[in-house]
Parts: structure tokens; C-alpha cells; sequence
């Protein structure tokens, strides 16, 4: 790592979306919190945070949220129920999820969008670089896709997000990168150099298939960037707006990771992500796996 260059310690967590895609479900209850397998979304992304050396998650939540901060506090009457009951290792499974990191919490007041729900954290991530992880997105990789971002940003200084090449029939659904091969000593088959961000473009304008997946490792300046973001598409202010910004003005990458991701943020692709999820479980996994079989589709 560089002498002077700020290690990456926050994460920022945006969770004030309104989940429209998955209505009714979300009507009176976060997208955030719905539950893939046994654990709610977001719980996902934390993990994901703690896995990669995260020291301060910060979440941002929004009206009708709650249950995300109910999630991570202490439950001290669970737990004594639990222990007195004998079920030590579920105790101590509950009392893990509020120890697992330091959680600090504030509001975007109202959903104008991811890079607007990103802004709303700048006074508690300061002027240093920090993660951003989308809880919609559940990534299965060693070491973990934010790591990976990490590693890029240590090596280099530059803001990093992560990307995936997706099916040209689904391109729409992404932003899209313009990049060219990174050059010079960090060069690898896996980094590229953003020159431009397109927002769900259609399949015919889309530069690459490359597709931003949910994680982004920023500088500070991605602040500055935001203020001087007017709303785009959909009345939001969208954050690809802003790292177009600061791609122009201070450089960006593109990472390539290694993993695999599931897009748990509709319904197609949380059921989708629940099964995958599910086969893999060590308890139930082979049952499950032996039931689908069984459906004989
Ligand atoms: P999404 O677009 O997937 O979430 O944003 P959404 O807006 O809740 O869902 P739909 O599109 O209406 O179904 C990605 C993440 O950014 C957060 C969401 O909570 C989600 O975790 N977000 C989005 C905010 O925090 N604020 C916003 O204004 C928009």
C-alpha cells in the first residue's frame, strides 16, 4: 500500500429504496429484510463487510425501516430464552449478529435514489475512501468481491467498482462500462480504466457487457461528484451519473472479480437466489437438491 494513502475502514449500506419490484411483499416490511434461506438480505452484505476487514458499516435507512436496525441490536431476552432452554449454539448465533461490527445508522428522507442515499453518508464517512455493497446483491467469492475492490484501490488510489460480463439480453437491466485496458505496473487481464458509464442502455447502444454489479470501493471526492449531480432518469439522482464525474475528473476502474453473484433485488432473481443459496446449504442442501429432482419438470 501507498505511504499516505487512506485505508478503506467504512462501508456504506443503502437500504431507503422503496422495493417496488417486489411489491406486495415490501409494502410494510424493507426489501432488505427478506429473508434468503435464514438470513435477511442484508445481513448478507454485513457479512460480506466483516469478511473483507470492514470496521464501520453505515446503513442507511429510511420510514418504515426499523426492523433493519432490530435486526442488528442486542437481543438479551431471546438470548436468555434460548440459553435456558439449552439452545447455547443458537444464543450464541443471535448474539454474534449484533457483535459482529460497528453499525451506525442514518436516514435518507426520502428515496431519491442510490447516488442521493449515498450522499446522505458523507458527514459519517469523512474524508476518507470507504466500500459501498448493495444488499440486493448476494456475491459468492474468496476473497470477497469488496476485498477484491479493496486490493485494487490500495494498489492504485483509484475508486473501483466491480463488474461482471452479463448476457446481452439482460443489459438493459445494468449499467454498462466504456474501458480500456488499465496500463502501466497493476495492469491485469481483470482491470480496466473507465471511460465512460452507461445507465441501462438498450441492448444495441450497451459499449461492452459488462455489467456494475453492486460493490464500489470510492475516494471522498465521490461526494463532490454527487452535489454536482442533477436528477437523471426517473426523477433520481443516480449514482452512475456521479462516478461518470468522477471517472472524468479523478480516474476510475473497472474490476473484473472473481465470484459469482445473484441478484436477489426482484422476484425472479430472489427465487433464483434462494435456490442456489438453498443447494449449497450443508444441513438441508442434499434434500432440497433430491426434492427439486423429484418435481421432475
Ligand atoms: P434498488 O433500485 O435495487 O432498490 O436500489 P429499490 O429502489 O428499493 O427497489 P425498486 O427498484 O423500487 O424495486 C439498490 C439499493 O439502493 C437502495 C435500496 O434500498 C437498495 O438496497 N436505495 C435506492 C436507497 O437507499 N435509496 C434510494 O433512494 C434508492
Amino acid at each position: 500500500m501507498t505511504m499516505n494513502r487512506k485505508p478503506v475502514r467504512k462501508a456504506v449500506l443503502p437500504a431507503a429504496g422503496l422495493g417496488t419490484r417486489f411489491l406486495p411483499a415490501t409494502k410494510a416490511q424493507p426489501k432488505e429484510m427478506l429473508p434468503v434461506v435464514d438470513k435477511p438480505l442484508i445481513q448478507y452484505a454485513v457479512e460480506e463487510c466483516v469478511a473483507s476487514g470492514i470496521e464501520n458499516v453505515i446503513i442507511v435507512t429510511g420510514r418504515g425501516k426499523n426492523a433493519i436496525e432490530d435486526h442488528f441490536d442486542a437481543s438479551p431476552e431471546l438470548e436468555r430464552f434460548l440459553a435456558e432452554k439449552g439452545k447455547t449454539q443458537l444464543a450464541d448465533m443471535i448474539r454474534q449478529i449484533s457483535d459482529m461490527v460497528h453499525i451506525s445508522y442514518i436516514r435518507q428522507k426520502e428515496a431519491k435514489g442510490l447516488g442521493d442515499a449515498v450522499l446522505t453518508a458523507k458527514e459519517l464517512v469523512g474524508d476518507e475512501p470507504f466500500a459501498v455493497l448493495l444488499g440486493d446483491v448476494i456475491i459468492d467469492a474468496v476473497p470477497s468481491a469488496t476485498r477484491q475492490l479493496m486490493d485494487a484501490y490500495d494498489a492504485t488510489g483509484l475508486g473501483a467498482i466491480a463488474v461482471e460480463p452479463v448476457a446481452m439480453d439482460q443489459i438493459h437491466l445494468y449499467g454498462v462500462v466504456d474501458g480500456e485496458p488499465a496500463t502501466g505496473p497493476h495492469a491485469s487481464d481483470r482491470l480496466l480504466r473507465v471511460r465512460n458509464l452507461v445507465e441501462k442502455p438498450k441492448k444495441e447502444d450497451a459499449p461492452s457487457n459488462l455489467g456494475i454489479t453492486g460493490r464500489y470501493v470510492l475516494p471522498p471526492e465521490i461526494f463532490s461528484c454527487l452535489e454536482r449531480t442533477t436528477v437523471g432518469s426517473g426523477g433520481e439522482i443516480q449514482l452512475t451519473d456521479g462516478l461518470r464525474l468522477l471517472a472524468k475528473e479523478q480516474g476510475l476502474l473497472a474490476y473484473r472479480y472473481e465470484g459469482r453473484s445473484y441478484d436477489a433485488g426482484d422476484k425472479l432473481g430472489f427465487l433464483k437466489a434462494t435456490v442456489e443459496i438453498a443447494l449449497k446449504n450443508e444441513e438441508f442442501g442434499e434434500e432440497f437438491r433430491a426434492y427439486l429432482k423429484s418435481l421432475s419438470l
